[in-house]
């Protein structure tokens, strides 16, 4: 398997807040990690990252123990639900800081930036600053920033979370693109159940630090694990079509 996770811990002030979590996904694939507020995504997210040093299990990304490495040996981005960019630079120099430690020269870097801004729809926008684009324009370029380092893993925590409904769906559909095009393996953290199952290969549930189920949506759908995923996906609110589409069941009441 290209990530494994194997019977990870933490705990916050003596109390477990990931238990013995275990899971794996294959390269190239987008895993969601869903559940509610609370429930751990986050740690799980920063532990694969690095930004946390688990109790103990281990973390492996095609072959390479990650566990102990610091954030910017492993081969890894995230997106932050706050973007974490940077406002007094361009959206171009935003996009190319990460090439700065990689020994690229300043020629090089700006034309690399200049491809991934346009992979994100902003190579017009590549002298603007932060201040003068859109929630959804910063969305992408921390999304380009993220990729142009060309990471073996992309992790985003709830990336649209600051975004209207309508646009929500369309950068879901735009990365869900973005993540084929380039065979990027991601781990997308969501609380949001319907986004998690049109944009995932596979589903991590998780309640209260432990997983409950990890498979494609469409097996958790036909099988979910129990009563509670049952319920928290709404399952009884949704049909899965025959032509492989989710759709909801929209209860009319008189
Ligand atoms: N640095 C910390 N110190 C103490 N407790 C923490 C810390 N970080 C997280 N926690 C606690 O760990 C639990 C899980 O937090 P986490 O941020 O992983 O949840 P989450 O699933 O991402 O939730 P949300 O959907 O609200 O972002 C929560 O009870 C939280 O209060
Ligand atoms: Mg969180």
């Amino acid at each position: 398997m290209y990530l494994e996770l194997s019977h990870l811990k933490k705990q916050f002030d003596g109390k477990d807040v990931v238990c013995d979590l275990s899971l794996t996904m294959e390269k190239g694939k987008l895993l969601c990690i869903l559940g509610s507020s609370g429930c751990g995504k986050t740690t799980t997210l920063n532990m694969i990252g690095g930004f946390l040093t688990p109790d103990s299990g281990k973390i492996l990304l095609d072959g390479q123990d990650l566990t102990r490495l610091p954030p910017e040996q492993r081969p890894v981005s995230t997106v932050f639900q706050s973007y974490g960019l940077f406002p007094h630079m361009t959206l171009l120099e935003n996009v190319i800081y990460g090439l700065k430690f990689r020994g690229f020269s300043k020629a090089d870097a700006r034309k690399k930036g200049r491809e991934y801004l346009d992979m994100v729809g902003l190579a017009d926008r590549a002298g603007a600053f932060i201040h003068e684009i859109s929630g959804g324009q910063q969305q992408r370029v921390a999304l380009a920033r993220a990729l142009i380092v060309e990471p073996k893993l992309c992790l985003l925590d709830e990336p649209f979370c600051n975004l209207d409904a309508a646009l929500r769906v369309k950068m879901r559909e735009e990365l869900k693109k973005l993540q084929r095009d380039l065979d990027m393996t991601m781990v997308f953290v969501t609380h949001d159940q319907e986004e998690a199952m049109i944009l995932s290969d596979s589903m991590a549930i998780m309640e209260q630090g432990h997983l409950l189920q990890n498979d494609t949506p469409e097996r958790i759908y036909r099988n979910p694990a129990n009563d509670f995923v049952k319920r928290f996906l709404n399952l009884d609110d949704l049909i899965w079509t025959q032509d492989g589409k989710l759709m909801k069941i929209i209860s009319h009441q008189m």
